[in-house]
């Protein structure tokens, strides 16, 4: 069982996370931003008393030198849980490069063995807030799903708000959407936090369809577990390569529907992000002087309490900051 005072502990995770790569914003260099992310990212988790294992993280043992997969974070002992851990410490590479709008830094958390270990490839994704739960379905057409969305949420079609990524993958979803009347918000990058946001009341975003990364499904669907929203996913593999690793994972067929459930189970999970450049989920980091203040959202799903957290960090009195920022542009 996870405790509820890990809620702070887990939030720092991610505000480290956004104070490394925050110094690379509009640098135009999203490597260097990724790394900084995630040295922050991994510094917080030595201080944080659980025993965690990296299920998604920033790659095989091979390609990534921290948070690869199957490392162990975390200081906990054997009194501690074994929790499974989903990290994407920059979602958004590109946003934060360019200081385009909702790079995040995100974090999610179950107990062991409840987080699917989805492997880096493409997912078709639907996701819906609550008003849809029980509804999407995401081998009907898109039509179905917005008129059904739409129905339950008590909307006109003209006012559902459906984020896509801005892919020519996508073209036949944006124009199923529009000839619907629906609004459809292209993005360019990052596909977590509009579909955060839509778990969300007040934040202007329905849904979010279309094909994105599988990794960032499964953090996704932890997010919208713990707000009563929806999703469904497939596995969308490219090559040979891509079957085999899903054959690894014991998913044979490409049509298999995975369920928020299937993605992200348990009574308890957490999701944690903190915000790097603003959008309509989180305002991104300020910096004033010595002080950079930070914006994050943490939810459990046991609780379904969402809660925010603003934070003023002091640079001259937090010297994992200058760790963290060792080598800022
Ligand atoms: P980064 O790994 O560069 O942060 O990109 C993340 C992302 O934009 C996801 O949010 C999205 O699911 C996926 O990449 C889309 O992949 P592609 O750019 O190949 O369409």
């Amino acid at each position: 069982m996870l405790s509820k005072e890990l809620t702070l502990d887990l939030v720092r995770v991610t505000e480290a996370a956004a104070l490394g790569s925050g110094r690379w914003i509009g640098k135009g260099k999203k490597n260097d931003a990724d790394g900084a992310a995630v040295r922050g990212m991994r510094m917080a988790f030595d201080t944080v008393p659980i025993r965690g294992t990296v299920v998604i993280g920033e790659g095989e043992m091979d390609e990534a030198p921290m948070l690869y997969i199957g490392e162990k974070v975390g200081c906990g002992t054997e009194k501690d849980p074994t929790v499974d851990i989903a990290v994407d410490p920059l979602e958004g590479t590109n946003l934060c490069a360019k200081n385009a709008p909702s790079a995040i830094a995100v974090f999610a958390a179950a107990e062991g063995g409840n987080l699917l270990k989805a492997p880096d490839m493409y997912m078709d994704k639907i996701c819906c807030g609550p008003a849809g739960k029980g509804l999407i379905d995401i081998n009907a057409s898109v039509t179905e799903n917005v008129r059904a969305y739409a129905k339950a949420a008590g909307k006109d079609l003209g006012d559902v708000n459906v984020v896509v990524l801005d892919r020519e993958r996508h073209q036949g979803i944006i124009n199923e959407l529009r000839e619907n009347g629906c609004s459809v918000q292209l993005i360019t990058d990052g596909d977590v936090a509009p579909a955060v946001a839509c778990g969300l009341p007040g934040t202007g975003i329905d849904m979010v369809i279309g094909v994105g990364g599988a990794p960032e499904g499964v953090i996704a669907a932890a997010a919208l577990k713990c707000l009563g929203g929806d999703m469904q996913g497939k596995l969308w593999p490219e090559d040979d390569e891509d079957r085999e690793r899903m054959a690894k994972m014991g998913i044979e067929d490409d049509g298999k529907v995975l369920t928020m459930e299937d993605l992200a189970c348990g009574d308890d999970v957490f999701f944690a992000a903190t915000g790097i450049t603003s959008g309509p989920l989180l305002r991104g980091i300020v910096y004033d002087g010595k002080k950079a203040i930070t914006h994050s959202i943490i939810l459990r799903s046991k609780t379904g309490t969402i809660r925010y957290i603003e934070t003023i960090h002091d640079y001259s009195k937090k010297p994992m900051i200058d760790k963290i920022d060792v080598d800022k542009p």
